[in-house]
């Protein structure tokens, strides 16, 4: 049985477009938490919000971690938060090859844009608003995401190629 390979980083670096093309490559399964959230809690994400607050979202994503993380051989791809809440980041690395897809602010702004994702903790704010807030929430959560076992450095993703390029160099240092 193979270790898991988690991608963690901010919203908008690429770990569902990424992690999704990795099992693909890799014949893995592939899981994202959100949406695994999403299945088996029935709700989604903007409603756990609104129901229990970032605090009661964060108790469920521990637990749904821990339950993804018993899956065998599997490509997770975690929230932007999931890293930074409770022991989470050690227990990833304890549990599964971490990679931390590292991304400028102004990719992530990039990719945010482009995803339709609904997202509580940015939904409605200008980009300005969005620059300070990624600015200011990255400070704090980058020492959490720097404790992964592997760093990728990305650009904004527009093109396939871009992705399995990205595909393949984390296949090199997840083996290493
Ligand atoms: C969050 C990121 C989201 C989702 C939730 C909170 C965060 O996941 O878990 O909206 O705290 O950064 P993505 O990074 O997949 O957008």
């Amino acid at each position: 049985m193979a270790k898991s390979i988690i991608l963690m980083g901010y919203m908008g670096a690429g770990k569902t477009t990424l992690g999704k093309a990795l099992a693909k490559k890799l014949e893995r399964n592939f899981c994202d938490l959100d949406w695994y959230i999403e299945e088996t809690t029935g709700k989604t994400i903007p409603e756990i919000f609104a129901e229990s607050g970032e605090d009661g979202f964060r108790q469920i994503e521990q637990a749904k971690l821990h339950e993804v993380a018993q899956l065998p051989d599997m490509v997770i791809a975690v929230g932007g938060g999931t890293p930074c809440f409770f022991d989470n980041v050690d227990f990833m690395n304890e549990n599964a090859i971490t990679v931390y897809l590292h991304a400028s602010v102004e990719t992530l702004i990039d990719h945010i844009h482009i995803s339709n994702t609904n997202r509580p903790l940015i939904a409605g704010k200008s980009d300005d608003e969005l620059r300070d807030y990624i600015n200011e929430s990255l400070r704090k959560r980058e020492p959490f995401y720097l404790k992964a076992t592997h760093i990728l450095n990305l650009q904004t993703i527009t093109l396939q190629s871009q992705i399995d390029d990205y595909v393949e160099q984390i296949i090199k240092i997840s083996n290493q």
